[in-house]
Parts: C-alpha cells; structure tokens; sequence
C-alpha cells in the first residue's frame, strides 16, 4: 500500500501541475478556475471557497432566487447543488429537465446572484433522497450490482451522465458559466474500493464534456478506498477540522484542502428526537476553516423540504422525515436564523478586498389557514385499479411501480386463529380480514407476523403496503419494495394473489371517487378552502395519522403523528387568491378530520405513543455473566479510528462492546461506527445487521439511537441516556449479525468532535448466547 501510495502521490503532483490555468471561451465574460499548489485560483488570485449546499428539488422554484439571495447574504461565494437521477429519469430514456428538476436554470439564476456552484450530479448522491437519486427502476434486474461496474448499472449511469453534460457543460467556467468543479459519485469510500469503477464515472464525465476539475468526496475514515490521483479529494466531517484535514493530508500532501460536507445540524428520521447542530463548535470550526485559508461546503446551508415521496431512509431502515430543515441556518421556509446572523458576521470578518455582503432578502409573507372540516373521502377499498393476477406476490418493482402504495390481496379460508407470515414486508403492510383492520407488519424491527383472529368462513386478506423512501446509504440501496412470498398461514404458503397498483401519482389522484360518506379504513379526504392573500404557512398534521397531503396538486410529502415533525410546510406561490384544494391521504385514520395552516413549524414533538406498531427491541436478557472476553483493552483518546485484531478469531452470531468507563470519567458511552473485520481483514457488510441488545439509549433529547453505532455515518451516534437518567457503566451495545461469523477484528469510530460518551476501558464479547429471550 505504502508504494502504491507513494506512485500516486507523485502523479498527482504533476497533475495538479497540469490543470494550473483553464482558458475560457465563452460569450459572457470569462474567468480561469485552477487548482494550486496551496489555493484554489480564480483568474490566478487565490478563492477560498465559502460554500453552502442547496437542493433545487427541495425549494420550491418560485423561491430559488430568494434562497440564493439569502445564501450570498449569508456570506457564500458558491453553492452547491446535487442532481438526483431517478427525479430526472423516472422512467428509463424518459428524461425531464423541467420544473423543479430544472437545475440549469437554478445554476442560471446562482449566477446572477453573484455565486459560483459547485455540481454533484451523482450518478449516487445520499442525501437522505429516495434510493439516494438511484432511479428504482434498476431494480426490476434481480441481481443488478448498484454503484459497480455492473454493466447493466454502468450502461444505464453513462447514459444519465451523458444527458447531464449536455445539460451543464455549457454552464462550466471554461464557457462563462459559474460552475467551478464537479462531483464524480458520492461518498464512495464509504461503499466500495474498486478504483476502476470511480474511472469509469470520472470517464463518463469527461466524456460528458466537462473539462473543469473533476472531484471525489469521502468522510475521513474512507478517504483512501477507491482513491484515484486524477479525481481532487476532499473530506467530510461534521466538527474537529484539523482532524478531518490530518487525515486528507495523507493523500493529499499538497494542494487547497476542502471540507467537501460541514455539518450545522443533521437530518431527522420519524420516531426519533429532531437533530440540533452544536452551534459554538460550528461557528469555532468555521473560524477555524476561514483563518487557516481552507475551503468549506455547508451541508446543509438551507435544508427545504422533500416533497413528494422523495424522502429516502437511513439504513438499517430509518424512513426521513420530509422536512428537510436539518437545523441550517437558513430554515426550511428560507428565514434567516440565529444562527445564519452568527455566521454572516464571521463571514464579515473574512472577506476578500472589496468584498461586502448584501442585505438579505426579505422572507416570504406568512399566513395562518383557519381550521378547516374536511369533509369528503375516497376510502382505498374503493378505488381501485384493476388487478394483476399472480401465483404468489413479487417486488413492488416488477409491476412497474417505485413508489407509493400497493395492495396484495387473496382468499383464506375459515379457519381457527392463526399466524400469518411474510417472508419480509418493505416497508409497512396494514392487515385487513374482509376490509377490518386486523394489525401491521413493521419492517423498522422486522416484525412481519401477525395474528388472524378464528374464521367461520372464507375471508378476503388484504396487505396495504405503504413504501416510504428507498434506502439512500450503504448496500441497502437494493432495496426493493412490496411483499416478499412465501406469505404463509399456519406455515402453509398461500397461493392466488390479486395485485392493486396503488403510485398516489396525479393520474391516480385525478380519478379518485370522493362522497360525504367517511370511513375509519385507509382513504384519501379531501376539502377545499379560500384564502384571501397567499402566504407560506405550516399545515398542522398532528390530528392526522400517517399518509402523504397535497394541496392544488402539489404533493408536500409524507406526514406521521410519532413525529417528529408535525407540520407540511404549504409555500404560499402553490396556492391561489381564492379556492385551494386539499387532499389527504391517511392510511390509519384522523383522529378529528380537520386541516388548519399554522405561522410556525413544528419540528421537534414527538408521539410514539401515536404509533401503530411500536417498534421496541425484542426483550431479551444480558447473558454474559458465563462468557469470556474474547478482549479487553483501552482505546486511545480523541476521534481517531481505532482497529483492533484479536489474536484468535472467534465465531459468533453476537458481538458485544461493553465499556467499562469513559475517557472524561462521566458515566456515559457513546459510538459513531462499528465495523467488524472478516477472516480478509476487510469490513464485514451490515447487511441483516440489527441491535440485539442495548442497555441505555438517549432518544428524548437527542437521537442516540444504537442504531446510528451501525448507520456508516460518523457524524451521528449511539449514546447512552442522558437526559433524564444518567446510568453509569458499564454499558453493552451488543450487534445481531443475523448469522454466526468469524470476526477478526474490529473498527471502533469514536464519536467526531468534542463530547462525551469517548470510551476508555472496554470488553468484546463475541458468541452465540450473549444474550437470551
Ligand atoms: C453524507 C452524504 C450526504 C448526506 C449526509 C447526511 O455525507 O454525502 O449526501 O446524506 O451524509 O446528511
């Protein structure tokens, strides 16, 4: 590796020597972008980048402009926008450029603001979006590889690729556009090794047409895996630059370091508390970042909203909310917040000769709505589509289907109570004997039984599978929806499906059969109300259970009484002087249906008591009292990866950390990443990986979920109680690998930045019965 590196090194030396100046060529007036020794040039003068990432798809269009005011107000020379695939190709070959997905004229209007962008068109881009922009359509190809050289995948990418460089390349600095440098893939050291791979997409690029420098970002953990010395490394973190740039140095030796993703605040998921950003150590590390002449992207400088159903979920399964607001510093109606005043003044104290900052903009005008009765409903049972007749149920995706709702529907037979069983249900399946609710199936804990009441005779079994978000992260983006035979009942496997395509599109919408009548069952309701004068407003979901809203067509996304988001934010360019419609799909029932518009959000209440399937850990008992340690060691302080080897590989279906104390004496533990080493010394996947076990968790004032100890994002934890109790060690986080493996060893990520919960003294235990039911 060593050697290898060094080769590298040298060659990308003489590249960065290469590309010191680009000519430009345009109509408008023209400026060179380099890359230098030490600076990033523009027209040869050193450009420090202040940068802020920014979703076209998450701001309504009317509203880009004033975001973009907003962000040059803030003090950023440069945004940076992300392109998602599947929202561009939704069907294969079918590409659409227009609406929100017309980034081109984002890019456009960046410019007249006075900014510079940054592309990341992907062919993966994460961010929390729905398949992480894959388009799901790849998945009807049972075994496709995502994010390989899978010809299928590589054919399908190169294709997308091409059509985004007839898309920007016109845009590019080198033809007096304002886009400086573009992003090749996602993350990708956080996926895969295979360097090859990132050559072909940085091919694709070029053959694209892009000829400015071509970039590649990683969080500081996976920066060497899949490195390439023709594609300019930057680093991911959310805190502790000098720590994150130590760990670019080592590929980089020269050359501008950038942060490529700094992080003011983190996404949410549903269920879990809302994420608040630590703003001191924000605005330290930004300082920092600003007086040691290194670059910076903001991610998220304004967060939005995911309308639609274009919400991802964090893996293993952690559905995002739609509210994209991410604590950013311009929230999710683009107001400026505190913390967008704190950083606009650091920004005052760093700019180039010359350089002022406008006013910002001012904020869109805010109205409330009345409470309005909704009246009329279109219950599921009655309307639908006609059926797909099948032998057993397949993947959502074979019927041509990415998302929304889809009905599995046979005959039982009457019969005594008896389990019902799916092999595996993505995401939710409500059950229904004769149209009555009998339960759910929860794919957040893998529950995909359920109890069938006694029959006297033959009953119609319904599944209603809602799918949220495809998972956006790690090899879980394979994920393919729907029901997953065999369903059995009493362990026989039952045979004789009807399927009811159900994708909650405008077409669908538009022959929905609405009456007075209501209904407790899954229904669509709908009402219409006037407003006087339109103005953003906060639509408040909370007498609502789960489903998705609209309003005059628009889709606002998904809404969930656990929270804990409990308003849909409703921009006021959607609505009319006048009449509005509404129209709210809830798959469990309102408990009063009524709709009212609020002035403010609410981001952070939440209600799992609301939730129809209270996910909770499977009860078990810690059993480690006859077990031996297959280790016992101290981990070094500060946020360094730690990897240990054991010395004798044991095998085990359960892996358990137990930390005996931690490095500040407090009694908390806490963990960014765990990854386990296999007999190649390489990380084991997480595939079927769920907590086993776990003492103390905090999820009241923040989300320490275990869950996020196996996530792959360092930037989020496991952490144990703290608010309101504070349980000393020592405290076990203990993995259920689904299997038994051989481990060789292990990756412990402390948690990034300064807090607590670091870990000192610690025991592995790895075996079959750490713990027992
Ligand atoms: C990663 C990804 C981003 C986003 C953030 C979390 O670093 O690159 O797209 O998912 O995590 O918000």
């Amino acid at each position: 590796m060593k050697m290898k590196l060094k080769l590298y090194l040298s060659a990308l030396a003489c590249f960065l020597a290469a590309t010191s100046c680009v000519t430009v060529n345009t109509s408008s007036p023209t400026h060179t972008f380099a890359i230098g020794t030490n600076d990033f040039l523009i027209d040869g003068r050193p450009f420090q980048i202040r940068c802020g990432e920014i979703h076209a798809a998450r701001v309504p269009r009317e509203y880009w402009r004033n975001r973009l005011q907003m962000a040059r107000a803030m003090g950023l020379n440069t945004v940076c926008a992300y392109l998602f695939w599947n929202q561009i190709e939704p069907q294969p070959g079918k590409f659409d450029w227009s609406g929100q997905a017309d980034v081109v004229d984002f890019c456009r209007i960046a410019q007249q603001e006075g900014l510079w962008v940054i592309l990341r068109p992907g062919p993966y881009s994460c961010a929390e979006w729905d398949g992480g922009g894959l388009p799901w359509w790849l998945l009807k190809y049972d075994d496709i590889k995502l994010r390989t050289s899978d010809p299928r995948f590589m054919e399908a990418a190169k294709n997308y690729l091409h059509e985004v460089g007839k898309q920007f390349a016109p845009l590019q600095i080198t033809r007096g556009g304002p886009i400086l440098m573009v992003q090749v893939e996602n993350e990708y050291g956080s996926y895969g090794k295979d360097a090859a791979y990132m050559g072909e997409m940085r091919k694709a690029m070029l053959d694209a047409g892009f000829d400015v420098p071509l970039f590649a970002c990683n969080p500081s953990g996976d920066l060497t895996n899949g490195f390439r010395p023709d594609l300019f490394p930057v680093v991911n973190f959310g805190a502790d630059p000098a720590h994150g740039f130590k760990a670019l140095r080592e590929i980089l030796p020269q050359g501008p370091l950038m942060c490529g993703e700094f992080y003011p605040g983190w996404f949410d998921t549903w269920g879990q508390p809302h994420h608040l950003g630590k703003t001191p150590q924000y605005l330290d590390d930004l300082e920092y970042m600003l007086t040691n002449n290194e670059s910076f992207s903001i991610y998220m400088a304004h967060g939005g909203t995911t309308f639609g159903l274009w919400s991802g979920a964090d893996r293993p399964f952690k559905p995002d909310t739609s509210s994209y607001d991410y604590d950013a510093p311009i929230s999710e109606a683009g107001w400026p917040t505190p913390k967008f005043f704190q950083t606009r003044e650091l920004f005052a104290k760093h700019l180039l000769p010359g350089e002022t900052l406008p006013e910002p903009p001012a904020t869109n005008p805010v109205i409330s709505i009345a409470p309005i009765e909704v009246t009329q409903c279109a219950p599921i049972f009655d309307n639908l589509p006609k059926a797909i007749e099948e032998a057993a149920p397949r993947a959502m995706e074979k019927y041509g289907q990415g998302h929304g709702c889809i009905l599995y529907r046979t005959t039982v037979p009457a019969g005594p109570a008896a389990t019902l069983e799916a092999a595996a249900i993505h995401d939710f399946g409500f059950v229904f004997l004769d149209g009555q609710r009998i339960g759910a199936m929860d794919r957040r804990n893998n529950n995909f039984k359920i109890e069938l009441p006694p029959r006297e005779k033959a009953a119609t079994l319904d599944i209603l599978v809602e799918t949220v978000g495809h998972v956006n992260f790690g090899q879980e983006v394979h994920d393919r929806k729907g029901v997953f035979a065999p369903v059995k009942l009493a362990g026989k496997e039952l045979t004789g499906w009807k399927i009811f395509n159900l994708p909650l599109d405008d077409k669908m919408l538009a022959h929905l059969k609405f009456s007075s009548a209501t209904t407790a069952g899954p229904a669509f309701w709908r009402a219409t109300f006037s407003v006087q004068k339109p103005g953003d407003t906060f639509l408040d979901m909370r007498p609502w259970g789960k489903g998705v809203v609209w309003v005059n067509g628009h889709c606002l996304g998904r809404y969930w009484d656990i929270g804990p988001t409990q308003t849909a934010y409703l921009p006021g360019c959607w609505l009319h002087a006048g009449k509005n419609e509404i129209v709210i799909l809830d798959l469990v029932g309102p408990e009063k249906p009524e709709i009212a518009g609020l002035e403010k959000p609410i981001l952070f209440e939440l209600h799992r008591e609301k939730d129809f399937a209270k996910p909770q850990r499977p009860v078990v008992k810690l059993n480690l009292d006859s077990a031996t340690p297959v280790c016992t060691g101290t981990f070094a302080p500060g946020g360094d990866v730690q990897e240990i080897k054991f010395t004798t590989p044991p095998t085990g279906k359960f892996f358990c950390l137990q930390s005996l104390n931690a490095q500040d004496g407090k009694p908390y533990a806490a963990v960014a990443e765990l990854d386990l080493l296999g007999a190649d010394g390489k990380s084991i996947s997480h595939d079927g990986w769920t907590i086993g076990y776990v003492d103390s968790e905090e999820r009241v004032a923040e989300d320490g979920s275990a869950e996020n100890a196996i996530d792959g994002q360092t930037s989020n934890y496991w952490h144990t109680e703290w608010k309101n109790a504070s349980p000393d060690h020592p405290h076990e986080l203990i993995l259920n690998l689904g299997t038994s493996q051989t481990i060789c060893g292990f990756r412990y990520v402390p948690r990034q930045g300064n807090g607590a919960g670091l870990i000192k003294d610690y025991r592995i235990y790895i075996g079959d019965d750490l713990i027992q039911k």
